[in-house]
């Protein structure tokens, strides 16, 4: 059965106008989109999403950063797509992605706190079902 993953077009994405090169560079490798929403997201929701992070030193900062304004929640399916959309994204600083990936082309604000690269995708099949069921209970 094909995967599914969880992307988000983060805040800064979003602002910058990324949105559709985002999705086009998904539908372009081959994935289908299953579900997408506009949305700005609170306290509550973030901190599930990101409570592996909770304590870290980046964390509060992270949390404020991503309710800052709306997101793209997307989810994505097609084989392999939670490891394959990790290679579409590269690599989480913005200054060291490789070039050809999201964040290596279009990444540029390393924020004083927190890193702003753009884009998340779920990382491994439990974090894909965890992350799905919290930005979309209905799928
Ligand atoms: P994401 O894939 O959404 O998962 C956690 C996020 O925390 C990550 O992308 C970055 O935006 C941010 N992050 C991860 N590591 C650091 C770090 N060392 N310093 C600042 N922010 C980080």
């Amino acid at each position: 059965a094909p995967e599914r993953t969880l992307v988000l077009v983060k805040p800064d994405g979003v602002r910058r106008g990324l949105v559709g090169e985002v999705l086009r560079r998904i539908e372009a490798k081959g994935y289908t989109l299953v579900a997408a929403e506009l949305r700005t997201a609170d306290a509550e929701l973030l901190g599930a999403h990101y409570a592996e992070h909770e304590g870290k030193p980046f964390y509060p900062a992270l949390v404020e950063f991503m309710a800052s304004g709306p997101v793209l929640a997307v989810v994505a399916e097609g084989h392999r797509v939670i490891e394959g959309f990790r290679v579409l994204a590269g690599a989480t600083d913005p200054t060291t992605a490789a070039p050809g990936t999201i964040r290596g082309d279009l990444g540029r604000e390393w924020g004083l706190r927190v890193t702003q690269n753009l884009v998340h995708g779920s990382d491994s099949p439990e974090s894909a079902a965890r992350e799905i069921a919290l930005w979309f209970p209905h799928l």
